[in-house]
């Protein structure tokens, strides 16, 4: 492992919109911190931002975890459910679940997870109905000094 590693953890509380938008403000300004390029803090903030917007509307509960090392940003963001019935469907652009209350409030347009697979270099989702869902999001670091022979 890198000594260099950043690793930290966030709850999220399922409902409670008094606090979106904090876990990724948090990656967010860690990431300045480490003198990442922009473009990339935007990429990791815009699809964190979307994971625990859906824990916060559609999950009882989660956790987002970050790990930071010279060459990636990962981001894995677990809840407790109620989880996904059809991931494809889900992963469609426009498909949305949300009820009239959230759409007033300006979320539901089913853009969520495309938009995280888009601004991810890899993305994994992994849902069972009753358990409930991971999402797995990886942007590299394409850094001339960062970069590492494999
Ligand atoms: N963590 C989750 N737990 C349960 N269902 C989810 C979760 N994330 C997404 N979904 C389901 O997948 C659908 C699509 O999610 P997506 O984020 O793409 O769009 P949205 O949240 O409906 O709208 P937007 O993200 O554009 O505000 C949701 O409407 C919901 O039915
Ligand atoms: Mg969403």
């Amino acid at each position: 492992m890198y000594k260099d590693t950043i690793e930290g953890s966030l709850h999220i509380v399922g409902g409670d919109f008094s606090r979106a938008g904090e876990a990724s403000t948090e990656l967010k300004r860690i990431l300045h911190e480490k003198g990442i390029d922009d473009a990339l803090v935007r990429r990791a903030a815009i699809a964190t931002f979307e994971a625990e917007m859906n824990i916060i509307i559609y999950a009882t509960a989660g956790i987002l975890r970050y790990t930071i090392t010279p060459e990636e940003i990962r981001v894995i963001a677990e809840d407790m459910g109620p989880g996904i019935e059809d991931i494809e469907l889900a992963m469609q652009e426009g498909y949305s679940t949300a009820p009239d209350w959230v759409r007033e409030m300006g979320w539901g347009a089913g853009m969520g997870l495309p938009n995280m697979k888009k601004n991810s270099d890899i993305f994994r989702i992994d849902s069972t109905v009753g358990e409930g869902t991971t999402v797995e999001m990886i942007i590299r670091i394409k850094g001339k000094e960062q970069s590492r022979e494999d």
